[in-house]
């Protein structure tokens, strides 16, 4: 669970950003963002990748809930995102600056597929490619598992997070419609 300094992950400027395997998973390590064209700079964008677990609940709740736009939902609750995080270990991620949670993801997987959420960067920290290090995280981690295939719900009104994954390669699924059924509990289930 903890960070390693010592390992760095580098990637240039105008490297190809689509989530795939070539990419270096950066769970666990650090990653610098190189902030000129071609070229590395010490003085560049420094943020950590590690694995999320329940001690990180409170910060990434606090992410999500001062990130408009973001959800927070009775399905969020403590003892819900343990449950989750037991049933999927070591494929939920936090993004740390400077010692704060900057970023988190979830996801975990039925078997056949795989499922993120929860996708979140600190405003002040975007375009920095800590969105690409945590899909990057999950991805790599589900695929360890053989899972190759993943989803992501999206609200139709979230226009940055829809420009966030179609320019990632993601493809919008057209041929399908997400039915779902409240059995039980209020309006924010
Ligand atoms: C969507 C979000 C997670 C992206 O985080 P980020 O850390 O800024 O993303 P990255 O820096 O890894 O972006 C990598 C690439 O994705 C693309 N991208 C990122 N944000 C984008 C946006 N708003 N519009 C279009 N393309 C975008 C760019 O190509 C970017 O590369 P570049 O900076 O070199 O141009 C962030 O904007 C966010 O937290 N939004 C609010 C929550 C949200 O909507 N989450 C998604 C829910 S499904």
């Amino acid at each position: 669970m903890s960070t390693s300094g010592a390992s760095l992950a580098l990637k240039r400027r105008g490297s190809p950003s689509h989530h795939s395997t070539s990419l270096p998973s950066v769970a666990g390590r650090c990653a610098i963002k190189p902030r000129g064209a071609g070229e590395f700079n010490l003085l560049a964008y420094m943020f950590c990748i590690r694995t999320m677990t329940i001690d990180d609940y409170e910060e990434v709740i606090a992410l999500m809930k001062r990130t408009p736009g973001v959800t927070f939902r009775d399905a969020d609750s403590r003892e819900n995102t343990a449950r989750y995080l037991l049933r999927n270990p070591g494929l939920s991620f936090i993004a740390i600056s400077e010692g704060n949670v900057v970023g988190c993801i979830m996801s975990g997987h039925d078997g056949r597929r795989g499922y993120l959420q929860h996708l979140v960067v600190q405003l002040e920290h975007r375009r920095q490619g800590i969105a690409n290090a945590l899909v990057e995280s999950c991805l790599s981690a589900l695929e360890k598992l053989g899972i190759k295939k993943s989803h992501i719900d999206v609200l139709s009104e979230n226009e940055a997070g829809i420009s966030y994954w179609e320019s990632q390669g993601w493809k919008l699924r057209t041929d399908i419609r997400r039915y779902s059924f409240v059995r039980s509990g209020g309006k924010n289930v």
